[in-house]
Protein backbone atom coordinates (compact mmCIF):
# COMPACT_ATOMS: atom_id res chain seq x y z
CA UNK A 1 0.00 0.00 0.00
CA UNK A 2 1.20 3.44 -0.64
CA UNK A 3 0.51 7.03 0.90
CA UNK A 4 0.52 9.82 -1.13
CA UNK A 5 1.70 13.24 0.55
CA UNK A 6 1.12 17.39 -0.80
CA UNK A 7 2.93 19.77 0.20
CA UNK A 8 1.38 21.21 3.35
CA UNK A 9 1.53 25.33 4.13
CA UNK A 10 0.99 24.58 8.11
CA UNK A 11 0.08 22.13 10.48
CA UNK A 12 -2.34 23.47 13.16
CA UNK A 13 -3.76 21.80 16.20
CA UNK A 14 -3.50 19.59 19.04
CA UNK A 15 -2.83 15.84 19.11
CA UNK A 16 -2.64 12.93 21.54
CA UNK A 17 -0.25 10.14 20.48
CA UNK A 18 -1.43 6.13 21.19
CA UNK A 19 -0.26 4.46 24.29
CA UNK A 20 3.41 4.01 24.80
CA UNK A 21 4.66 0.69 23.03
CA UNK A 22 7.82 0.08 25.19
CA UNK A 23 5.59 0.18 28.22
CA UNK A 24 3.14 -1.73 27.07
CA UNK A 25 5.19 -4.72 26.16
CA UNK A 26 6.60 -5.08 29.64
CA UNK A 27 3.56 -4.54 31.63
CA UNK A 28 1.56 -7.21 29.63
CA UNK A 29 5.09 -9.28 30.39
CA UNK A 30 5.71 -8.14 34.05
CA UNK A 31 1.68 -8.81 34.85
CA UNK A 32 2.00 -12.49 32.86
CA UNK A 33 4.86 -12.85 35.28
CA UNK A 34 2.80 -11.21 38.63
CA UNK A 35 0.83 -12.63 40.77
CA UNK A 36 -2.92 -11.68 40.59
CA UNK A 37 -4.90 -9.49 38.26
CA UNK A 38 -3.03 -6.78 36.89
CA UNK A 39 -4.93 -3.68 34.55
CA UNK A 40 -3.50 -1.41 31.62
CA UNK A 41 -5.12 1.28 30.90
CA UNK A 42 -3.61 2.76 27.32
CA UNK A 43 -2.28 -0.18 26.10
CA UNK A 44 -0.65 0.56 22.87
CA UNK A 45 -2.75 -1.03 19.56
CA UNK A 46 0.40 -1.11 17.69
CA UNK A 47 1.30 -4.53 15.83
CA UNK A 48 4.04 -4.95 17.79
CA UNK A 49 2.56 -5.01 21.35
CA UNK A 50 -0.69 -7.23 19.91
CA UNK A 51 2.09 -9.70 19.32
CA UNK A 52 3.46 -9.61 22.59
CA UNK A 53 -0.15 -10.73 23.97
CA UNK A 54 -0.43 -13.11 21.48
CA UNK A 55 2.58 -15.04 22.73
CA UNK A 56 1.34 -14.45 26.28
CA UNK A 57 -1.47 -16.18 25.35
CA UNK A 58 0.22 -18.98 23.90
CA UNK A 59 1.80 -19.31 27.53
CA UNK A 60 -1.19 -20.06 28.78
CA UNK A 61 -1.63 -16.53 30.29
CA UNK A 62 -5.16 -15.06 30.17
CA UNK A 63 -5.82 -11.91 29.11
CA UNK A 64 -9.15 -9.96 28.41
CA UNK A 65 -8.75 -6.81 26.16
CA UNK A 66 -11.87 -4.38 27.36
CA UNK A 67 -12.31 -0.98 26.57
CA UNK A 68 -9.18 1.28 27.17
CA UNK A 69 -8.32 -1.31 28.90
CA UNK A 70 -6.27 -4.86 29.56
CA UNK A 71 -6.66 -7.04 32.31
CA UNK A 72 -3.78 -10.07 32.62
CA UNK A 73 -4.12 -12.80 34.86
CA UNK A 74 -0.81 -13.45 36.06
CA UNK A 75 0.86 -17.21 35.56
CA UNK A 76 4.34 -16.25 38.58
CA UNK A 77 7.74 -16.41 37.93
CA UNK A 78 8.01 -19.83 36.53
CA UNK A 79 4.82 -20.67 36.07
CA UNK A 80 4.38 -20.44 32.03
CA UNK A 81 2.29 -23.46 30.13
CA UNK A 82 4.72 -25.17 27.67
CA UNK A 83 3.83 -23.89 24.08
CA UNK A 84 2.27 -25.99 21.36
CA UNK A 85 4.04 -24.38 18.46
CA UNK A 86 6.46 -21.83 17.71
CA UNK A 87 5.73 -18.37 19.42
CA UNK A 88 5.05 -16.02 16.81
CA UNK A 89 6.64 -12.69 17.58
CA UNK A 90 5.50 -10.93 13.87
CA UNK A 91 7.92 -8.00 13.32
CA UNK A 92 8.81 -7.25 17.36
CA UNK A 93 12.79 -7.32 18.63
CA UNK A 94 11.32 -6.29 22.02
CA UNK A 95 8.40 -9.10 22.25
CA UNK A 96 10.97 -11.68 21.42
CA UNK A 97 14.00 -10.07 23.73
CA UNK A 98 12.16 -8.97 26.48
CA UNK A 99 9.61 -12.74 26.21
CA UNK A 100 12.81 -14.54 25.95
CA UNK A 101 14.20 -12.85 29.71
CA UNK A 102 10.45 -14.06 30.97
CA UNK A 103 11.07 -17.58 29.42
CA UNK A 104 14.50 -17.93 31.08
CA UNK A 105 12.58 -18.28 34.46
CA UNK A 106 10.46 -21.60 32.72
CA UNK A 107 11.62 -25.17 33.03
CA UNK A 108 9.59 -25.49 29.43
CA UNK A 109 10.97 -25.58 26.04
CA UNK A 110 9.61 -22.94 23.93
CA UNK A 111 10.92 -21.59 20.26
CA UNK A 112 10.39 -17.69 19.69
CA UNK A 113 10.18 -16.90 16.17
CA UNK A 114 9.58 -13.57 13.96
CA UNK A 115 8.56 -12.29 10.38
CA UNK A 116 11.22 -12.16 7.47
CA UNK A 117 12.88 -9.00 9.30
CA UNK A 118 12.74 -10.02 12.95
CA UNK A 119 14.92 -13.55 11.70
CA UNK A 120 17.44 -11.80 10.30
CA UNK A 121 18.09 -9.39 13.47
CA UNK A 122 20.83 -10.07 15.82
CA UNK A 123 19.72 -12.63 19.19
CA UNK A 124 23.30 -13.63 20.77
CA UNK A 125 23.05 -9.85 22.43
CA UNK A 126 20.32 -11.68 24.69
CA UNK A 127 21.45 -15.72 23.95
CA UNK A 128 25.03 -14.60 26.04
CA UNK A 129 23.22 -13.50 29.42
CA UNK A 130 21.00 -16.04 29.78
CA UNK A 131 23.32 -18.68 28.73
CA UNK A 132 25.70 -17.22 31.81
CA UNK A 133 23.21 -17.56 33.60
CA UNK A 134 22.35 -21.44 32.92
CA UNK A 135 19.42 -20.97 30.25
CA UNK A 136 19.67 -23.40 27.57
CA UNK A 137 19.18 -20.61 24.67
CA UNK A 138 19.85 -21.14 20.73
CA UNK A 139 19.37 -19.42 17.74
CA UNK A 140 19.15 -20.81 14.46
CA UNK A 141 22.63 -20.40 12.88
CA UNK A 142 26.13 -19.62 14.36
CA UNK A 143 25.16 -15.57 13.81
CA UNK A 144 22.69 -15.65 16.23
CA UNK A 145 19.32 -15.25 14.16
CA UNK A 146 15.95 -16.53 15.34
CA UNK A 147 14.25 -18.90 15.23
CA UNK A 148 15.41 -18.69 19.53
CA UNK A 149 15.13 -21.57 21.65
CA UNK A 150 14.63 -20.84 24.89
CA UNK A 151 14.50 -23.63 28.26
CA UNK A 152 15.23 -21.88 31.55
CA UNK A 153 15.00 -23.73 34.83
CA UNK A 154 17.04 -23.00 38.05
CA UNK A 155 19.32 -19.75 36.91
CA UNK A 156 21.86 -17.74 38.78
CA UNK A 157 22.31 -14.28 39.28
CA UNK A 158 25.36 -12.59 37.62
CA UNK A 159 26.66 -9.06 36.91
CA UNK A 160 26.43 -8.41 32.86
CA UNK A 161 27.93 -5.46 31.19
CA UNK A 162 26.15 -5.49 27.69
CA UNK A 163 28.01 -5.25 24.79
CA UNK A 164 25.58 -2.94 22.86
CA UNK A 165 23.74 0.08 24.83
CA UNK A 166 20.31 -1.56 24.73
CA UNK A 167 17.31 -1.30 26.58
CA UNK A 168 15.93 -4.63 25.57
CA UNK A 169 18.98 -6.54 26.94
CA UNK A 170 18.93 -5.27 30.08
CA UNK A 171 15.14 -6.04 30.26
CA UNK A 172 15.40 -9.55 29.09
CA UNK A 173 18.61 -10.15 31.51
CA UNK A 174 16.27 -8.32 34.64
CA UNK A 175 13.62 -10.32 33.80
CA UNK A 176 15.19 -13.54 33.90
CA UNK A 177 16.84 -11.87 37.17
CA UNK A 178 13.49 -12.47 38.67
CA UNK A 179 14.07 -16.84 39.09
CA UNK A 180 17.80 -16.14 39.95
CA UNK A 181 19.81 -17.22 42.90
CA UNK A 182 21.29 -13.71 43.81
CA UNK A 183 20.95 -10.14 43.23
CA UNK A 184 21.22 -9.46 39.21
CA UNK A 185 22.92 -6.67 37.93
CA UNK A 186 23.38 -5.03 34.83
CA UNK A 187 26.41 -2.31 33.90
CA UNK A 188 25.42 -0.23 30.83
CA UNK A 189 27.28 2.16 28.72
CA UNK A 190 24.73 4.69 28.86
CA UNK A 191 21.75 4.24 31.10
CA UNK A 192 18.58 3.17 28.88
CA UNK A 193 15.24 3.20 29.04
CA UNK A 194 14.05 2.60 32.47
CA UNK A 195 10.85 1.27 32.15
CA UNK A 196 11.12 -2.19 32.96
CA UNK A 197 12.95 -1.06 36.59
CA UNK A 198 9.78 1.06 37.09
CA UNK A 199 7.43 -1.26 36.06
CA UNK A 200 8.78 -3.66 38.19
CA UNK A 201 9.17 -1.17 41.61
CA UNK A 202 5.66 -0.85 40.89
CA UNK A 203 4.94 -4.63 41.05
CA UNK A 204 6.75 -4.61 44.28
CA UNK A 205 10.15 -6.01 43.29
CA UNK A 206 13.50 -4.58 44.73
CA UNK A 207 14.75 -2.70 41.87
CA UNK A 208 18.32 -0.45 42.96
CA UNK A 209 19.52 1.82 40.38
CA UNK A 210 22.51 4.22 40.47
CA UNK A 211 23.12 5.46 36.90
CA UNK A 212 24.03 3.21 34.29
CA UNK A 213 24.23 0.35 36.98
CA UNK A 214 20.80 -1.81 37.84
CA UNK A 215 20.11 -4.45 40.59
CA UNK A 216 17.01 -6.60 40.76
CA UNK A 217 16.81 -8.83 43.88
CA UNK A 218 14.41 -12.33 42.73
CA UNK A 219 11.11 -12.30 43.69
CA UNK A 220 7.47 -12.59 42.65
CA UNK A 221 6.03 -9.26 40.82
CA UNK A 222 2.18 -8.29 42.66
CA UNK A 223 -0.50 -7.55 39.82
CA UNK A 224 -0.81 -3.99 39.39
CA UNK A 225 -2.51 -1.05 38.17
CA UNK A 226 -1.13 1.12 35.16
CA UNK A 227 -1.89 3.48 32.87
CA UNK A 228 0.44 4.07 29.65
CA UNK A 229 1.10 7.56 28.59
CA UNK A 230 1.50 8.34 25.38
CA UNK A 231 4.26 7.33 23.04
CA UNK A 232 7.08 9.87 22.85
CA UNK A 233 8.71 7.79 19.72
CA UNK A 234 5.28 8.12 18.33
CA UNK A 235 4.93 11.84 19.20
CA UNK A 236 8.41 12.64 17.79
CA UNK A 237 6.71 12.79 13.98
CA UNK A 238 4.44 14.95 14.85
CA UNK A 239 7.20 17.48 16.57
CA UNK A 240 9.53 17.10 13.47
CA UNK A 241 6.68 17.71 10.96
CA UNK A 242 5.64 21.25 13.06
CA UNK A 243 9.42 22.08 13.24
CA UNK A 244 9.99 21.46 9.32
CA UNK A 245 6.43 22.43 7.98
CA UNK A 246 6.42 26.77 7.75
CA UNK A 247 3.64 27.83 9.64
CA UNK A 248 3.21 24.91 11.81
CA UNK A 249 2.31 25.01 15.22
CA UNK A 250 1.35 21.93 17.01
CA UNK A 251 0.80 20.47 20.72
CA UNK A 252 1.40 16.49 21.16
CA UNK A 253 -0.89 15.89 24.57
CA UNK A 254 -0.28 13.05 27.40
CA UNK A 255 3.15 12.11 25.89
CA UNK A 256 5.19 10.19 28.30
CA UNK A 257 8.35 12.50 29.53
CA UNK A 258 11.04 9.75 30.71
CA UNK A 259 14.29 11.66 31.07
CA UNK A 260 15.72 8.26 29.41
CA UNK A 261 13.12 8.67 26.57
CA UNK A 262 13.83 12.36 25.53
CA UNK A 263 17.10 12.95 24.89
CA UNK A 264 15.45 14.28 21.27
CA UNK A 265 14.20 17.48 22.74
CA UNK A 266 17.58 18.07 24.06
CA UNK A 267 19.03 17.57 20.97
CA UNK A 268 16.54 19.91 19.30
CA UNK A 269 16.86 22.66 21.37
CA UNK A 270 20.75 22.71 20.62
CA UNK A 271 18.99 23.04 16.56
CA UNK A 272 17.27 25.95 17.77
CA UNK A 273 14.12 24.24 17.89
CA UNK A 274 11.05 26.54 19.26
CA UNK A 275 9.81 23.87 21.95
CA UNK A 276 8.09 24.37 25.01
CA UNK A 277 7.57 21.39 26.78
CA UNK A 278 4.57 21.19 30.18
CA UNK A 279 4.37 18.18 32.23
CA UNK A 280 4.00 16.60 35.54
CA UNK A 281 7.06 14.53 37.42
CA UNK A 282 5.45 11.47 38.20
CA UNK A 283 5.77 9.29 40.74
CA UNK A 284 6.03 4.73 41.11
CA UNK A 285 2.78 4.49 39.22
CA UNK A 286 2.69 6.68 36.83
CA UNK A 287 5.74 7.72 34.56
CA UNK A 288 6.04 11.42 33.58
CA UNK A 289 3.92 12.91 31.23
CA UNK A 290 2.72 16.00 29.79
CA UNK A 291 2.53 18.22 26.66
CA UNK A 292 4.77 19.04 24.27
CA UNK A 293 4.17 22.22 21.50
CA UNK A 294 6.49 22.47 18.48
CA UNK A 295 6.71 25.75 16.37
CA UNK A 296 8.40 25.85 13.01
CA UNK A 297 11.14 28.06 12.89
CA UNK A 298 15.10 28.07 11.66
CA UNK A 299 16.92 25.17 12.72
CA UNK A 300 20.89 24.62 13.41
CA UNK A 301 23.35 22.03 12.33
CA UNK A 302 24.82 20.09 15.21
CA UNK A 303 27.14 17.15 15.70
CA UNK A 304 25.04 13.94 17.78
CA UNK A 305 27.49 12.24 19.99
CA UNK A 306 27.51 8.02 19.93
CA UNK A 307 25.69 8.51 23.51
CA UNK A 308 23.32 11.00 22.64
CA UNK A 309 22.29 8.79 19.96
CA UNK A 310 21.65 5.47 22.11
CA UNK A 311 19.57 8.00 24.02
CA UNK A 312 17.82 8.74 21.09
CA UNK A 313 18.02 5.89 19.26
CA UNK A 314 14.77 5.81 17.81
CA UNK A 315 14.36 9.29 17.03
CA UNK A 316 17.80 9.33 14.86
CA UNK A 317 15.74 9.01 11.65
CA UNK A 318 13.51 12.45 12.15
CA UNK A 319 16.99 14.14 13.29
CA UNK A 320 18.68 13.00 9.96
CA UNK A 321 15.37 14.72 7.76
CA UNK A 322 15.37 17.67 10.37
CA UNK A 323 19.34 18.18 9.48
CA UNK A 324 18.24 18.78 5.75
CA UNK A 325 16.71 22.03 6.71
CA UNK A 326 19.31 23.16 9.13
CA UNK A 327 22.07 25.40 8.37
CA UNK A 328 25.26 23.82 8.15
CA UNK A 329 26.56 20.40 8.48
CA UNK A 330 25.03 17.59 10.47
CA UNK A 331 26.80 14.75 11.60
CA UNK A 332 25.54 11.75 13.40
CA UNK A 333 27.95 9.56 14.92
CA UNK A 334 28.23 5.69 16.66
CA UNK A 335 25.00 4.74 14.94
CA UNK A 336 25.57 1.28 13.66
CA UNK A 337 22.80 -0.01 15.89
CA UNK A 338 20.43 1.56 13.41
CA UNK A 339 21.63 -0.84 10.83
CA UNK A 340 20.52 -3.92 13.16
CA UNK A 341 16.85 -2.29 13.56
CA UNK A 342 13.55 -3.40 11.37
CA UNK A 343 15.73 -2.44 8.05
CA UNK A 344 19.17 -1.00 8.24
CA UNK A 345 17.78 2.41 9.29
CA UNK A 346 21.44 4.72 7.95
CA UNK A 347 21.06 2.98 4.05
CA UNK A 348 16.90 3.76 4.25
CA UNK A 349 17.31 7.12 5.50
CA UNK A 350 19.79 8.10 3.05
CA UNK A 351 18.23 6.52 0.10
CA UNK A 352 14.86 8.02 0.93
CA UNK A 353 15.85 10.98 1.56
CA UNK A 354 18.43 11.61 -1.43
CA UNK A 355 15.44 10.33 -3.78
CA UNK A 356 14.11 13.73 -2.20
CA UNK A 357 17.29 15.93 -2.91
CA UNK A 358 18.91 15.90 0.22
CA UNK A 359 22.69 16.59 0.93
CA UNK A 360 23.47 13.25 2.80
CA UNK A 361 25.83 10.52 2.62
CA UNK A 362 26.14 7.37 5.02
CA UNK A 363 28.93 6.62 6.45
CA UNK A 364 29.63 3.38 8.10
CA UNK A 365 28.30 4.43 11.84
CA UNK A 366 26.28 7.09 10.59
CA UNK A 367 25.50 10.24 8.52
CA UNK A 368 26.49 13.55 7.59
CA UNK A 369 24.03 15.69 6.40
CA UNK A 370 24.47 19.08 5.04
CA UNK A 371 21.64 21.64 5.11
CA UNK A 372 19.43 24.07 4.23
CA UNK A 373 18.03 22.08 1.45
CA UNK A 374 14.55 22.27 -0.67
CA UNK A 375 13.34 18.68 -0.41
CA UNK A 376 11.35 18.52 -3.61
CA UNK A 377 8.47 15.24 -3.60
CA UNK A 378 9.77 11.64 -5.00
CA UNK A 379 8.85 7.83 -4.86
CA UNK A 380 10.15 6.11 -1.80
CA UNK A 381 10.23 3.02 -0.18
CA UNK A 382 9.71 2.41 3.24
CA UNK A 383 12.01 -1.17 3.49
CA UNK A 384 9.23 -2.72 5.33
CA UNK A 385 10.17 -0.54 8.34
CA UNK A 386 7.61 1.51 10.50
CA UNK A 387 9.34 4.47 11.34
CA UNK A 388 10.98 4.77 7.71
CA UNK A 389 7.65 5.29 6.11
CA UNK A 390 6.27 7.70 8.89
CA UNK A 391 9.55 9.82 8.77
CA UNK A 392 9.22 9.95 5.04
CA UNK A 393 5.51 10.79 5.08
CA UNK A 394 6.79 14.08 7.29
CA UNK A 395 9.05 14.71 4.56
CA UNK A 396 6.45 14.75 2.50
CA UNK A 397 4.38 17.41 3.57
CA UNK A 398 7.97 19.88 3.48
CA UNK A 399 8.66 19.13 0.36
CA UNK A 400 7.95 20.62 -2.72
CA UNK A 401 5.48 18.17 -5.63
CA UNK A 402 3.88 14.94 -4.83
CA UNK A 403 5.67 12.28 -2.80
CA UNK A 404 4.46 8.67 -2.85
CA UNK A 405 5.61 6.41 0.12
CA UNK A 406 5.27 3.03 -0.82
CA UNK A 407 5.28 0.44 2.45
CA UNK A 408 3.24 2.39 4.24
CA UNK A 409 0.88 -0.58 5.66
CA UNK A 410 4.41 -1.11 8.22
CA UNK A 411 3.16 2.06 9.71
CA UNK A 412 0.79 -0.37 11.74
CA UNK A 413 3.43 -1.33 13.52
CA UNK A 414 3.51 1.55 15.56
CA UNK A 415 0.94 3.46 14.63
CA UNK A 416 -2.35 2.61 13.13
CA UNK A 417 -3.87 5.80 12.67
CA UNK A 418 -0.86 7.93 11.81
CA UNK A 419 -1.42 9.07 8.65
CA UNK A 420 -5.10 10.16 9.65
CA UNK A 421 -4.01 12.31 12.58
CA UNK A 422 -1.11 13.47 10.47
CA UNK A 423 -4.11 14.93 8.04
CA UNK A 424 -6.57 15.88 10.76
CA UNK A 425 -3.39 18.52 11.94
CA UNK A 426 -3.04 19.61 7.76
CA UNK A 427 -7.09 19.76 7.67
CA UNK A 428 -7.23 22.18 10.58
CA UNK A 429 -4.87 24.72 8.68
CA UNK A 430 -5.84 24.26 5.06
C1 LIG B 1 13.16 -0.69 22.86
C2 LIG B 1 14.51 -0.45 22.88
C3 LIG B 1 15.25 0.00 21.71
C4 LIG B 1 14.33 0.61 20.67
C5 LIG B 1 13.12 -0.21 20.42
C6 LIG B 1 12.32 -0.41 21.68
C7 LIG B 1 12.53 -1.21 24.09
O1 LIG B 1 15.91 -1.11 21.14
O2 LIG B 1 15.02 0.82 19.46
O3 LIG B 1 12.27 0.44 19.47
O4 LIG B 1 11.30 -1.17 24.21
O5 LIG B 1 13.27 -1.68 24.94
P1 LIG B 1 17.34 -1.64 21.70
O6 LIG B 1 17.15 -2.10 23.07
O7 LIG B 1 17.71 -2.76 20.76
O8 LIG B 1 18.25 -0.46 21.57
Amino acid sequence: MEARFAPSNGLSGRVTVPGDKSISHRAAIIGALAEGTTAVGGYSQAADCANTLEVLRALGVRIEVGDGAIRITGRGVGGFDAPVGPLPCGNSGTTMRLVAGALATSPNAAVLTGDESLNKRPMRRVIEPLTMMGVKCQASDEAGHPPLTVRGGTLEAITYAPPVASAQVKSAVLLAGLGARGVTTVREMVPTRDHTERILRLAGIQVSSAGPVVSVTPGVPSAFDLRVPGDFSSAAFFIAAALLVPGSAVTVTGVGLNPTRTEFLRLLERMGARLEVTGSEGDVAHEPSGDILAESGPLEAIDVSPDEVALSIDEVTLLALLATSARGTTTIRGARELRNKESDRISGTVAGLSAMGAKIEETPTGMVIEGPVELRGARVGSRGDHRIAMMLGVAGLAASGETIVEGWEWTQISYPGFGEALSRLRKASQ
